[in-house]
């Protein structure tokens, strides 16, 4: 079994881990249905801010929109983190810009490979997916109880089903290297957990700039697809709390949710 293969064990991330509290108390799974559904379980058992759930397979892999994730067995990184961040429901949707900055940061000073986020919460390289993240939470009394911050990211895989050859990609395939996963997690969860603590100060409204500069989507044509229907428009930005600034048709739309797609010319 190359070093790259081998299973990430709670001992072996734990042993160069600097985060203080993400991964400070790990779930290790062979297999298990979706890492998001297990910390959402414990989440609501309290498990503390920055317990981790991790899996080798996932066989029931949840992506945005009700869609699958799929990940070959041993070769990605699929996790989840319990937070419990002290903010109101209003700027939740700020989250998953974050964590696409910290995870961005990391793959970019570990590859050297430039890495563009696509809203609300995917990661490009080279135009191609490279990794998702999926947020559920609990909202009680007006206030974030928990978020499950779940992530898939396409490591040392170099082959992808026909139907996502086009538009997926893994760190192996741009770069020509294989990756240690447990030091690849070691290294995200110490810029999940440095990134969060910064942006919590001010309950993640600082996120926006850092996020700005890492997209190609301002000004970008775009098809959006939501609640049954197409959109055709402009990006023009981001609102404060998140959401997507779309021109179309001389309206200003501003969306919380949508499947996006950058239309090339
Ligand atoms: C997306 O791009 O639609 C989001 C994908 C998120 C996938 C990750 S893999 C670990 C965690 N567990 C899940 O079931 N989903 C997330």
């Amino acid at each position: 079994m190359s070093p790259t293969s081998t299973p990430i064990t709670s001992a072996d991330l734990k042993k160069g881990l600097e985060a203080k509290r993400f991964g400070a108390k790990v779930y290790t799974f062979e297999t298990i249905d979706s890492t998001n559904n297990c910390a959402r379980a414990l989440a609501g058992c309290w498990a503390t801010e920055g317990t981790l759930v991790i899996a080798e397979h996932q066989t029931a892999g949840k992506g945005r929109l009700g869609r699958q994730w799929l990940a070959n067995p041993g070769e990605n990184l699929t996790f989840s983190l319990v937070l419990r961040p002290t903010i109101g429901p209003e700027v939740v949707n700020l989250l998953p810009l974050y964590a696409a900055v910290a995870l961005a940061e990391t793959i970019e000073q570990t590859c050297g490979t430039k890495v563009e986020c696509k809203w609300p919460n995917d990661l490009l390289i080279g135009g191609k997916k490279a990794a998702g993240i999926l947020l559920e939470g609990s909202v009680t009394n007006d206030a974030v109880d928990f978020v499950v911050l779940g992530v898939g990211l396409n490591v040392n895989q170099t082959s992808f089903p026909p139907e996502f050859q086009d538009r997926a990609t893994s760190l192996r395939l741009h770069t020509g290297r294989e990756f240690d996963r447990t030091e690849l997690l070691q290294t995200m969860l110490l810029s999940l957990e440095k990134r969060y603590d910064g942006w919590m100060k001010n309950r993640f409204r600082d996120v926006l700039p850092s996020w700005l500069a890492k997209t190609s989507m301002i000004n970008k044509e775009v098809t959006v697809a939501v609640d049954g229907s197409t959109l055709t428009g402009t990006v023009s930005g981001v609102t404060p709390d998140g959401a997507l600034i779309l021109q179309a048709n001389g309206t200003e739309t501003i969306l919380f949710a949508g499947d996006v797609t950058i239309v090339d010319h």
